[in-house]
């Protein structure tokens, strides 16, 4: 019989909830958290999965009267409590359908919170009119009936009322609302314009302890301030970083400290990790998940464990993440991103560091559809898949882990050219294997699993790991800012 292994201290697809296990960010919080102090809007925004949801959701924790995360910034300072809800946008959402979500989630909290404490006094629990908004949620479109500026007042009025009852109730002083993923909402809605007439009636309804978190992608604010300028001044932008290297660590220790059994991550184990993080909180989560489940010694994630998991990962979970990414991007740019994975770094040191001297050199002269290198690499950057750093001297894939994805594939089919018993030295099987890796995505019918033995397999992971031997933190790369702000 075997027993089950338990559920992984480590959060893939899942929230940081924990203001213990959320690695910090103190510049960042501590602006927020002025901001906040001050009842002023924010706007936080960043790349994908670069953690701004869980910033979130760690403010309105503590606007909501937890104080770990104030008293793991040395911040002491005596907060008013506040009713928080967090709105996820979706594509079809109409205005009146945002409206709506934000003051259903803001009556279900409240009244669970009056009845967790058993409040009895029917008159301060919440019931909103949500009359109007349900007809333009139900028709799925803002009728012309129903104009932003409706759908404004109805949701500004409902919200003072609110606020006066929740105010007299004595449990809160205020309310947050997080509307998050604003990228998801239509590009025909004018957002901007909507929550600039929300704020401007509560202004003149007199109803102060109203604020907002706002969340979205990089080029949201580019997006919100197209739709209306004036925008930028009722809200203040925060950018959510890269993490260092110590608050990559820090996620991959705290897992390990609190689980019980606790369990160590050898270092050299952890570095792998970290360089292969590129900075992002998720990889440490889904890379030490998939290290945790191969796992022999159950105090101890060697570095052997981590390596497998990698295999792992790559072979499941980010497989057809990558492998759609691949598919979707332009030809010349598939055909550059692929063949930069091609440089091999001698000290084998993650993350790889590639050269533009070698790009020149190698690539240089070669115009792909009528483009370029030098344009295809300024295309791969505005995409957001590669970053010059500081010096720029090299480049970096914003994703560490999408290099090796792409080199683990190559490597693949190297491996079934050298099977085939040619007699051909390696840079033309490099370069084969390259070009059989393209017309496969080309043709769609590219699949890792390729026509490889079991023991043709295993040859193929011994030189990936290989190519890890070393790895070392750096955050000199260049953000991509230009494309962020104006
Ligand atoms: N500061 C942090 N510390 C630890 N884990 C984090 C932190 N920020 C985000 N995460 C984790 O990273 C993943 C992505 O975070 P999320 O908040 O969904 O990012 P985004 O909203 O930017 O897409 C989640 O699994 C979350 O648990
Ligand atoms: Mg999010």
């Amino acid at each position: 019989m075997r027993i089950l292994r338990p559920k992984s201290p480590f959060k893939v697809n899942e929230f940081e909830y924990d203001p213990n296990a959320f690695a910090l960010r103190k510049e960042e919080i501590s602006f927020c958290v002025q901001n906040l102090f001050h009842e002023r809007n924010i706007l936080i925004y960043g790349p994908r999965a670069i953690g701004k949801s869980s910033m979130g959701i760690q403010l309105q924790k503590m606007l909501m009267g937890d104080k770990t995360l104030l008293t793991r910034c040395d911040i002491d300072s005596d907060f008013p409590k506040y009713l928080c809800t967090r709105i996820p946008c979706n594509k079809q959402d109409s205005i009146s359908q945002v409206a709506y979500n934000i003051l259903c989630f803001l009556e279900r909290q409240y009244n669970k919170k009056l009845k967790s404490i058993n409040y009895k006094d029917k008159k301060y629990f919440l019931k909103f009119n949500l009359g109007v908004l349900q007809a333009g949620v139900e028709t799925k479109i803002d009728s012309t009936k129903y104009s932003p500026t409706t759908i404004a007042t109805i949701l500004t009025s409902e919200l003072a009322n609110a606020l006066k009852i929740i105010i007299e109730s004595g449990i809160y002083q205020g309310i947050n609302v997080m509307i998050d993923e604003l990228d998801y909402l239509s590009p025909d809605i004018n957002f901007a314009h909507f929550i600039k007439t929300v704020y401007e009636m509560l202004s003149t309804e007199g109803a102060k302890h109203i604020s907002f978190i706002f969340a979205g992608n990089t080029g949201i604010y580019n997006h919100l301030w197209k739709g209306d300028p004036s925008f930028s001044r009722i809200i203040n932008t925060v950018k959510i970083p890269i993490l260092k290297a110590g608050e990559l660590e820090f996620i991959l220790d705290y897992a390990g400290a609190t689980f019980s059994p606790p369990f160590k991550i050898e270092d050299k184990g952890k570095e792998l990790i970290v360089s292969l993080s590129s900075g992002f909180p998720h990889i440490p989560h889904l890379l030490g998940d998939a290290g945790f489940k191969v796992m022999k010694d159950e105090s101890n994630m060697t570095f052997d464990d981590i390596k497998i998991g990698i295999d792992n990962i790559l072979m499941s979970d980010k497989k057809e993440e990558y492998l759609s990414v691949l598919r979707e991007i332009s030809e010349e740019d598939r055909e550059l991103i692929t063949n930069i994975t091609k440089y091999e770094q001698e000290d084998k040191t993650l993350p790889v560091e590639i050269p533009i001297e070698w790009i020149k050199e190698e690539f240089g002269d070669k115009l792909v559809n009528g483009k370029s290198t030098k344009s295809i690499l300024d295309s791969l950057v505005k995409g957001g898949y590669i970053k010059k750093n500081k010096e720029r001297a090299h480049y970096v894939f914003s994703e560490e882990l999408f290099r090796v994805f792409i080199t683990l594939a190559r490597l693949e089919r190297e491996e079934v050219l050298i099977n085939k018993g040619e007699e051909l030295e390696y840079e033309k099987i490099k370069n084969f294997a390259n070009e059989n890796l393209l017309n496969e995505i080309r043709s769609g019918k590219l699949d890792l699993d390729t026509d490889l033995t079991h023991e043709e397999r295993k040859e193929v992971i011994k030189k990936l790991r290989k190519s890890i031997t070393n790895s070392k933190s750096t955050r000199k790369w260049e953000e991509t800012e230009w494309f962020d702000f104006l």
